[in-house]
């Protein structure tokens, strides 16, 4: 059996498997790595300003001529209720402060939130061949926009429903990402319960009724889940936490190391860094949010107001503030290159079909 298939072909890529946009740790360095070795990178500009989105884009683009997706959070930007973030606010401020951490003066008065409709010209002019996107479904202007420039597009479902809604609009490709998945989950439809799927019952459920092909994300780290996903149906994979640890990452060496040594019990759902609900490690920031009982304000509100505690803990090398974004089995996350891992990754999926 042959790595070709309709995916491969639709995305002009040798193997059906894609890196995860990751924002906060994915660098053009990184896209271009997985792109250059015959995959698919991709690059997170979700809530970038249009002119750092534009430069990132120049900054891949310099570093490979093979094609990678440009990724886009869909979501509304909301109205700031001064008086209802106040409580929440103060209480971070008390938390940098008891932890000695000197926080950049912000209000939230300035707190710049970039819709991705902003983005949508500069990925057009840049000629981008692929775009994915996540935490909703494109507007119809947009998604018309990309595909009369012959653009592939991508969305992200956490349960069937939202797999059919995506199928419906179009979308050529459906990730499938289960709940192991590790960041923010992409779920859009409004929900009582959070869509909780496995990814095995995700691929068996979204597999059997959606044309496109779908793209399975969530826990992946080495050859032999990148084979039984194919096995349950995907025309491909999408894998984040393998890549954390890898020399091209900006995530700080705390997160790395922190990934590493993790326990799956350290490994959680939490609203606590950014108002939506996301998998990473549990540290101080988590605890003491989720501790506190003041109500989180939601995406990207909340996000807004970490964002000074979270820059300071970055310059810091300090995991205690950073969102350490996992996936269920991120434990098994390896230092090397990007190229390394991604090869071995091939070399261990592409035992069974020789
Ligand atoms: C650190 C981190 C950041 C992420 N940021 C994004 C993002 O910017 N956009 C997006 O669509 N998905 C994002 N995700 C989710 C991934 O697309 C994917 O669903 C997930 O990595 C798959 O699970 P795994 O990490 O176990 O491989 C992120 C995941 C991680 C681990």
């Amino acid at each position: 059996m042959e790595w070709s298939n309709t995916l491969t072909q639709l995305l002009k890529i040798k193997y059906p498997i894609v890196q995860a946009p990751m924002l906060g740790v994915t660098t053009p360095a990184m896209v271009a790595a997985i792109s250059n070795a015959g995959g698919l990178g991709s690059l997170p500009v979700g809530g970038l300003s249009p002119e750092i989105t534009r430069d990132l884009i120049r900054q891949t683009k310099a570093l490979t001529d093979k094609p990678f997706a440009v990724n886009l959070f869909v979501y509304n930007i909301p109205n700031v209720n001064q008086n209802a973030i106040k409580p929440m606010q103060a209480f971070l401020e008390k938390l940098a402060a008891d932890h000695q951490v000197t926080l950049p003066t912000t209000s939230p008065e300035t707190f710049q939130f970039y819709s991705y409709t902003d983005q949508v010209p500069v990925l057009l002019e840049e000629k981008v061949p692929v775009v994915s996107f996540t935490f909703g479904v494109l507007s119809d202007p947009a998604i018309k926009a990309f595909h009369d420039k012959g653009v592939v597009l991508i969305g992200t479902a956490t349960c069937l429903l939202e797999a059919l809604i995506l199928s419906g609009k179009g979308i050529d490709v459906i990730t499938a990402q289960g709940i192991e998945a590790g960041g923010h989950r992409g779920t859009f439809v409004d929900n009582d319960t959070l869509p909780a799927i496995g990814l095995l019952s995700l691929l068996s459920l979204i597999t059997a009724e959606v044309k496109q092909p779908v793209l399975a994300a969530g826990g992946m780290m080495e050859g032999k889940s990148i084979k039984a996903a194919l096995t349950m149906g995907a025309a491909g994979v999408q894998l984040g936490s393998a890549f954390i640890a890898c020399t091209e990452s900006m995530a700080i060496p705390a997160y790395k190391a922190a990934i590493q040594q993790a326990s799956e019990t350290d490994i959680i759902l939490t609203r606590a860094f950014s108002g939506r609900w996301a998998r990473g490690l549990r540290n101080k920031l988590i605890s003491a949010v989720e501790g506190s009982g003041i109500p989180i304000p939601v995406y990207p509100v909340q996000a807004g107001l970490v964002s000074p505690l979270r820059a300071a803990g970055v310059s810091h090398n300090n995991k205690e503030f950073v969102p350490l974004w996992a996936g269920q089995a991120a434990s098994k996350a390896k230092t090397a290159s990007a190229a390394e891992i991604f090869g071995e990754l091939i070399a261990e999926a592409g035992l069974g079909y020789e």
